[in-house]
């Protein structure tokens, strides 16, 4: 038998849960932030499951566009941080990219070039994220030159991020939308500014375009989730199995360092899984993992390849049966990334893009076969 660790990706909740972002925002067109291998799920197949319903798409990098146009994905993409060197101007044309344009160097690059076609390109705009972006002022003025430079630059958007959005107390993120609003209509400019969280929650930030990322995956970025969040669909299952089981005395330690220590007579399962697959080492003792459809807990440290769960109180558990560490599992109960990310003190971002290359990823749905072959 192979190791049972894998990365169940069901396309048909990416469409769901891209089709929720659009229902909420009926005046936008919602790009499908597909960056850093959309967030762990892989980006071709990804692409591929919504390229009927998504008029566009977006990363990080060229890199990352070269990877979709490879695979024969022929939707605009922008590359949410434009160039990184004057070079890749010429492929930013051949590939026919989007590109925001976040600084002055950037903007020199674009203006000296001369491309065969203009090239559409996206402001950004620091609006109060302080991380990439031209101050309103200066913003504008890029937007004046690039205007004058129809040769160059078409299609010209402003872009902004949140820092809070997710947040319930909504004063930062007012503050933001109130320079954006200003300065939007001083230039009578479309706008692209909302991630999950205001796609979600702040329809005033809903412009000519979204940029909704984490919720297409059904991950619920809200600090406090609203009703629409809770319809988000998980896309990954990161599902094993156990492999061993252990029946202990009351106070026997278990794994590394001997967090866990029995405080009764305990059954510990041993699950394939572990750091080297991306499983967040961080993780508590009494983080969930669905046992046979079954919430169980974590029961010690997070090794390399395996982890130890208490199945005192799943008698019917036993080699072989079925564990998710998140997502759905074969009897519908779901186990939400966020739960477990919070256990891990972390995001589920993070536990979503680290999963790593050795777990097999299988698609179902989409516009895949159902048994799911990997995108080619
Ligand atoms: C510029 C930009 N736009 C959109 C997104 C999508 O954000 P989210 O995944 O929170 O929807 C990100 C993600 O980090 C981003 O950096």
């Amino acid at each position: 038998m192979a190791r049972p660790l894998i990365a169940d990706i069901d396309l048909d909740a990416l469409r769901h849960n891209y089709r929720l972002a659009c229902s909420l925002a009926p005046h936008s067109r919602a790009l499908a932030v597909l960056k850093a291998d959309a967030y762990g799920h892989g980006a071709v197949a990804c692409a591929r499951a919504l390229a009927d319903i998504a008029p566009a798409l977006a990363v990080a990098s060229i890199e990352e566009a070269v990877t979709l146009r490879e695979a024969g994905i022929t939707l605009p993409v922008v590359l949410l941080e434009g160039i990184f060197e004057a070079e890749e101007l010429d492929r930013v044309a051949d590939l026919g990219l989007w590109m925001a344009v976040h600084s002055d160097w950037q903007l020199e690059a674009l203006l000296a070039y001369r491309p065969a076609r203009p090239i559409p390109v996206w402001i950004k705009v620091d609006s109060g994220m302080h991380r990439l972006g031209f101050t309103p002022e200066a913003a504008e003025a890029a937007w004046r030159r690039l205007r004058a430079a129809p040769d160059r630059a078409c299609d010209l958007h402003l872009m902004s991020h949140f820092a809070t959005a997710d947040r319930v107390d909504t004063g930062y993120f007012r503050q933001q939308m109130a320079r954006l609003e200003a300065l939007g209509e001083r230039l009578a400019a479309p706008l692209c500014l909302a991630n999950s969280p205001a796609t979600l929650a702040r329809p005033e930030a809903h412009g000519a375009w979204n940029r909704p990322g984490v919720m297409l995956y059904g991950s619920d970025p809200l600090e406090a989730g609203n009703e629409t969040s809770l319809r988000l669909a998980p896309v990954m299952t990161l599902r094993s199995a156990i492999i061993a089981v252990r029946d202990l005395p009351a106070g026997e330690p278990v794994g590394y360092g001997g967090r866990w220590v029995a405080s009764r007579p305990s059954r510990i399962g041993v699950v394939a899984a572990g750091y080297g697959d991306g499983y967040d080492r961080h993780a508590v003792d009494g983080t969930p993992v669905l046992v046979a459809g079954r919430r169980a807990t974590l029961a010690g440290k997070v090794s390399m390849d395996m982890l130890t769960v208490d199945l005192t109180d799943i008698p019917e558990a036993d080699v072989g049966s079925e564990v998710v560490l998140w997502g759905r599992a074969a009897n519908g109960e779901v186990l939400g990334v966020d739960e477990v990310a919070r256990h891990c003190d972390t995001i589920s971002y993070t536990l979503l893009t680290g999963v790593l290359p050795r777990v097999p990823r299988r698609y179902h749905g989409g516009h895949l076969d159902q048994g799911g072959s990997p995108p080619r």
